[in-house]
């Protein structure tokens, strides 16, 4: 175990106790730190966090144990192993040692070969601890993690699952007012003069019927999970969510332009709807800001583009800036900025789809009055 990266602290009141310590754990390969008092000691301590303190007893002004004890009560420093080096032997010392938190306790006059392997089983161990402790918080935090995103996720099937029976429900009565238009508009053809007015009524309501079925239809499909991953189009699929969410953003005076860089269609690799979903989080954090900041400017421009290697969508919108402050956390479970009207779950869930589903990247950069969020998607 590499143990280089480590910081001993030896602390004793006498210089020759250090320097004889300090020959002994050379060999570990640690950095060695030295305090001659327990102020110094905590000093040190707070300054290099070490990996295990040496620390001798009996010292003027404070002894061993008190320091022990501060380190014991605070929760920065509460794991670091102590190991007591004094030259006290008696039963009742060595019971304080530990009652106060220490991990090991070596008399004085030790022998070298002793000290160097406490200390240096202690420090391993202090090592490992510290990997399990980071695993297990990683391990917690994707659990965190996932179990939002599926229950985002069982969210958005069951609203698929509801359209469907709604959609399912209204086909009856649509294609029974699609047939009375249609009876309707050939008996007001067949007439020796056709009523003009009548027909474009009845063929307005043939398209906005179509214009439902479909709607419906793509709704219905938006919500689905995907199965699997498949090869799509960015500029198809970046077409069909644009369109199908356009209503809510015309209402706001908001332009949605889309277009591919070099006029040619980019195919790539991933879970389509998933695509779909972090694309609509970006659109609409787009315009909420050009909403929020009254912004003159209501554009937004969804720009497909390809390097070879990567499918990339910008989406660019020119309301201002995120505050320098914020833009590292704007990814970040729940962080929001817009109290009550947000769930900060926008993005991170975005980075999620792309980063973590289709092996992709998602970043923003702030651009002169504007941000610009950049998608990439493998091509295959
Ligand atoms: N285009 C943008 N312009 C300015 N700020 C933005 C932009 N996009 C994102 N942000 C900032 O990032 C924050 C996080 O966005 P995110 O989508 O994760 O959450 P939200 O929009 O606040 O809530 P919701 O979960 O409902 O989407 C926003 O609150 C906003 O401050
Ligand atoms: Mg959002």
């Amino acid at each position: 175990m590499n143990l280089s990266d480590r910081v001993i602290l030896i602390v004793d009141d006498v210089s020759e106790n250090i320097q004889v310590a300090s020959n002994v754990l050379k060999p570990l390969g640690s950095a060695l730190s030295f305090a001659k008092s327990g102020k110094e000691a905590l000093r040190i301590i707070k300054n290099q966090k070490p990996s295990l303190v040496l620390l001798d007893v009996t010292m003027p002004e404070m002894d061993g144990y008190e320091v022990c004890k501060i380190l014991k009560d605070d929760i920065l420093y509460s794991d670091i192993p102590v190991i007591f080096v004094t030259a006290r032997n008696n039963i009742d010392d060595l019971v304080k040692g530990f009652n106060c938190g220490g991990i090991d306790y070596i008399t004085k006059p030790f022998h070298k070969r002793e000290l160097f392997i406490r200390v240096k089983t202690h420090l391993q161990n202090f090592v490992i601890q510290e990997r399990i402790k980071e695993q297990l918080d990683y391990l917690l935090q994707e659990h965190k993690r996932l179990k939002l995103f599926n229950s985002q996720q069982s969210k958005m099937a069951s609203v698929g699952e509801m359209l469907a029976s709604i959609s399912h429900q209204w086909k009856q009565p649509l294609s029974a007012i699609s047939m009375s238009t249609a009876d309707t508009k050939i008996k007001e053809l067949l007439k020796d003069t056709p009523d003009e007015a009548v027909i474009n009524n009845l063929e307005t309501i043939e398209k906005q019927i179509e214009f439902m079925i479909s709607t419906m239809h793509n709704f219905k499909n938006f919500f689905k999970p995907d199965k699997e991953k498949t090869k799509f189009s960015l500029m198809q699929s970046s077409y069909e969510l644009i369109n199908l969410f356009s209503k809510n953003f015309i209402e706001n005076n908001i332009v949605i332009n889309l277009h591919s860089k070099n006029e040619r269609d980019i195919e790539v690799f991933g879970y389509e709807n998933m695509y779909k979903q972090a694309l609509i989080n970006i659109i609409a954090n787009a315009a909420d800001a050009i909403i929020e900041n009254s912004s003159d400017n209501k554009d937004i421009y969804v720009e497909c583009d390809s390097d070879g290697e990567y499918g990339i969508v910008t989406i660019t919108n020119y309301a201002g800036q995120i505050p320098e402050e914020n833009i590292d956390k704007i990814f970040d479970q729940f962080f929001t900025t817009k109290g009550d009207r947000g769930s900060g779950i926008g993005l991170s869930m975005t980075k999620q789809i792309i980063e973590d589903l289709d092996s992709g990247k998602v970043t923003a950069e702030n651009i002169e009055d504007g941000v610009v969020f950049t998608i990439k998607l493998p091509l295959k």
